[in-house]
């Protein structure tokens, strides 16, 4: 095969770049004397490529052009509409999934790649056959099918810092989407985290630049392959994307989607690292950040997209935008943003909007408001990608490859990979004694709610979206770490006792305590500071009661980030950072237990790729920052081999703690806020709602995320037959919640009532036997019908009887119709001290919003 010199594409690149020049511009930041570098790419261009590419773009009409930069979400679109509007793309998103089943098979993920497939390929109407492509965001492992391997979070990749096991990783992935019949993830993720109050901070390798470079790299090669080798982009490997361009990781306070403001060089310096990675690597797209550097949003940045990353750094892939992305650029909606595709976007990534934004779009095109130069410049791109990833040729989804092979997802082999990974994340922050490693004919008693709770070691984009939701029968074939600690022991004469609460009936000889955050993604993971658990310290009174009862503590603290954990560290004799350790708890155990002569059967290998915080208030902690004063810096970590010494009491009065007792109580923010669950329910059944969508048996109930201030951060709920229906927070072990439900404390949360056709209504919370008063609440609901947002507060008081019994709450929040109606619900809560918005005496005339 001919291939292009390097140069003389990228002059053509060029060219075709100094053709949008004369297209209406973004808003432009202002340029620094910045020495971006230019990464050449080892994915060389070649003629016959570059001629189908030409010949496809000669043939294609306007409308097919605009159907081509387009990607919907799959809940959006039916195959037919990809037909008609050619459309060049499909997304699901995190918990998105075929037939909105939580458990779809391989087989059914197939059916619809298929099924999309024939659609785009179908000229029966004319037009050219062009392969659809399929993205997910296959994030730590094919995280949104069930069965797959699920890998550290990258935090706990970073700690590994071992680039040949990304590599692998990469590849791994890639197989078991492959499986699946999807083409293309959304990842590695290559933001560079400066302030851990990010909620995706765990998304990040490192806050060291180098690391992500080199593991941008190395992922990038896992996933699509080696570049000149024959197994780049073929039916094993997928198309990677490196994300979110730029600075994503840079914001202010660690805002998720906020603002950097930072200077070029910085930009260049610490966010762009891995960029420099991903494109030696080939990576074949990119995706635009959210976030803005400078105030200027990247979707909008034509200086960012355009001139540094496909001009002076010589990107030759596409950039997709982020979830509806396009729609925040000032001048911009879901539905119109001719700004993004002029700015150097190729492909939008649209949701609801996306007819409209594809009627905009063309009559955009059409008018010259987007050049054809332009336009045929993201086509290209598309187009190019499209073949090398071999999509013309290797026809249907389900005739590619490893397509359909459900053995593969998850398979042993795979699953070792992800085990080393766990052993190689772990960092030992505390070993007084020698505690660890354990002695296997010990009787160990495994404690808290991360010992046995796989969702929870597996963290967000697990399943479901905010990885919130999901039981451990949601994980076959995966381990808790729980489950590794007791096999290791079983098989040297020691046992394993799980207690989640940490009681038992025979002394064990030493306690692992399991505890730590609770699952997240973007958005409602962002915190204020960088304390654990501030005011409530659950996990603290845990290890406490443990250690006054002479029982050596072993923590095991499960995080998306470091946080300030003085007090634990405190009341453990030995701690280990775990991450998020996903599918293979048993990585746990080989490393904290040792073999039968008591030695280690494996040493710690992790070293923080984050600096561990002195206090709450060190959010923003990098060995550049000025005043750089950790409690463990960056790189730390003790081995077994190492020589260590005891650590001693850390102070607890530290600036930033958050007063001790219960503060307001959220139970849901953006998720439901663990140990409660969110559920629909009538007579006959119920349905925890999960993630993206949910409805009973016979479809009476529905409930879906909608946006409120934030991406999902409200359930919509509709009921939608004649009878009772129910949306209620519970299935929870009952809860201590006297110390919220002083006098004056209230339920408070926002309410916006779509429509209220029903026949009655009530409100009600439950706390045992015979403690519930529940309120008609159906004139309120009929006043509000249709006025939008409105906060209600309903005292406590009003909720319950004398015998109220508040430290055994069952549900704290029962919303009950008889009749249809449909209603959106956010920021569910209990508040200390809550006005009464009305409602607790029904007799009143309610008060208008
Ligand atoms: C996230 C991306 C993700 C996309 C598709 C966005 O909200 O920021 O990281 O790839 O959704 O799910
Ligand atoms: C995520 C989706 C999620 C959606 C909700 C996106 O950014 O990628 O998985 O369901 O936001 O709006």
């Amino acid at each position: 095969m001919k291939y292009l010199d390097y140069r003389i594409f990228m002059a053509a690149v060029a060219l075709t770049l100094a053709g949008c020049d004369d297209a209406p511009t973004a808003t432009e930041s202002k340029a620094g004397p910045v020495d971006w570098p230019a990464i050449e790419s080892p994915v060389r261009t070649d003629l016959a490529t570059e001629q189908k590419v030409a010949d496809l773009l000669a043939q294609m009409s306007v409308e097919e052009k605009v159907g081509q930069i387009m990607q919907v979400e799959i809940q959006h679109i039916s195959p037919e509409e990809v037909k008609v509007y050619h459309i060049g793309s499909v997304l699901n998103g995190g918990g998105s999934l075929p037939n909105r089943n939580k458990h779809a098979t391989p087989q059914e993920w197939l059916a619809m790649a298929d099924a999309f497939y024939d659609a785009s390929m179908d000229i029966s109407d004319g037009g050219q056959a062009i392969p659809i492509i399929w993205g997910s965001d296959a994030v730590h492992g094919h995280n949104n099918v069930i069965g797959a391997t699920l890998f550290p979070h990258n935090i706990g990749l970073g700690a590994a810092n071992n680039p040949e096991l990304l590599r692998q990783i990469g590849a791994v992935t890639a197989l078991e989407m492959r499986v699946t019949g999807i083409d293309w993830t959304f990842a590695p993720t290559l933001a560079v985290a400066q302030d851990d109050r990010w909620g995706r901070t765990y998304e990040s390798y490192s806050e060291s630049p180098e690391i992500v470079e080199a593991y941008g790299r190395a992922m990038v090669e896992g996933v699509q392959g080696i570049p000149g080798t024959s197994e780049f982009l073929d039916v094993d490997h997928v198309v990677s994307t490196a994300k979110h361009f730029v600075a994503d990781g840079g914001t202010e306070g660690g805002d998720d989607q906020g603002d950097a403001k930072i200077s070029e060089q910085e930009l260049l310096d610490i966010h762009a690292a891995g960029y420099k990675g991903a494109l030696a690597a080939g990576v074949q797209s990119a995706m635009a950040s959210f976030s803005s550097w400078n105030g200027q949003k990247l979707h909008g940045s034509k200086y960012l997209l355009t001139d540094v990353l496909k001009g002076r750094m010589g990107f030759e892939g596409f950039i997709v935008g982020d979830w509806n992305g396009h729609g925040q650029v000032p001048g911009c909606t879901n539905a119109s943003c001719p700004i993004a595709i002029n700015a150097g976007l190729d492909m939008f990534m649209a949701i609801e909007e996306w007819r409209d934004l594809y009627k905009n779009t063309l009559a955009q095109v059409n008018s010259g408001e987007i050049s054809m130069a332009r336009l045929d410049d993201a086509v290209s791109r598309i187009l190019r990608v499209k073949i090398r990833a071999g999509l013309f040729e290797k026809g249907r989804p389900s005739d590619r490859g490893a397509a359909g092979q459900d053995g593969i997802i998850g398979q042993p082999a795979h699953r070792a990979v992800a085990r080393q990974a766990v052993r190689e994340s772990l960092v030992l922050l505390k070993n007084n004694g020698g505690l660890l490693p354990l002695n296997p004919s010990a009787t160990v008693l495994v404690a808290g709610d991360g010992a046995d709770n796989i969702g929870k070691q597996s963290g967000g984009w697990t399943i479901t979206w905010q990885g919130t939701g999901n039981e451990n029968s949601d994980f076959p074939g995966a381990t808790s770490i729980f489950a590794g600690i007791r096999d290791a022991l079983e098989q040297a004469g020691g046992r394993a006792v799980l207690s989640k609460d940490g009681s038992y009936s025979e002394k064990p000889d030493v306690a692992v305590v399991v505890f730590g955050e609770d699952p997240y993604a973007e958005g409602q993971g962002d915190i204020d500071t960088v304390e654990f658990e501030p005011g409530s310290k659950k996990s603290l009174a845990l290890l406490e009661k443990l250690k006054s009862e002479g029982i050596p503590v072993v923590s095991v603290f499960l995080s998306g980030r470091p946080l300030w954990v003085n007090p634990e560290l405190n009341a453990s004799d030995a701690f280990v950072a775990a991450w998020l350790p996903g599918s293979e708890g048993q990585g746990v155990a080989d490393v904290l237990i040792a073999d039968a002569d008591g030695n280690p059967r494996h040493d710690f290998k992790g070293r923080l790729s984050f600096s561990w915080p002195a206090n709450p208030l060190q959010g923003r902690l990098n060995p550049q920052d000025e005043g750089y004063a950790p409690l463990f810096p960056f790189g730390h970590g003790l081995t077994y081999a190492g020589a260590s010494s005891d650590l001693g009491v850390l102070p607890e009065d530290v600036p930033g703690v958050a007063a001790s007792g219960g503060g307001d109580l959220d139970l849901f923010a953006g998720r439901p806020l663990s140990p409660w669950r969110l559920f629909v329910a009538n007579d006959q059944s119920s349905q925890v709602i999960s993630g993206y969508y949910a409805q009973i048996p016979g479809g009476g109930m529905t409930a879906e995320l909608v946006d409120k201030d934030i991406q999902a951060d409200a359930v919509k709920v509709n009921w939608l037959s004649d009878g009772d229906g129910y949306f209620f927070m519970g299935d929870a072990p009952a809860m201590d919640v006297s110390d919220q439900a002083v006098a004056g404390a209230a339920l408070r949360f926002d309410l916006r009532v779509d429509s209220f056709d029903g026949e009655g209504a009530s409100l009600s919370v439950r706390c045992g036997e015979a403690c519930s008063r529940s309120l008609d609440i159906d004139v309120f609901l009929k006043a509000s019908n249709g006025k939008g947002w409105t906060t209600v507060s309903v005292p406590l008081a009003c909720l319950s009887n004398d015998e109220a019994d508040f430290e055994a709450l069952l549900e704290p929040f029962r919303f009950s119709v008889t009749g249809k109606a449909s209603m959106t619900f956010a920021n569910i809560g209990l508040v200390k001290s809550g006005e009464n918005s009305g409602w607790c005496d029904p007799g009143a005339s309610p008060v208008a919003n």
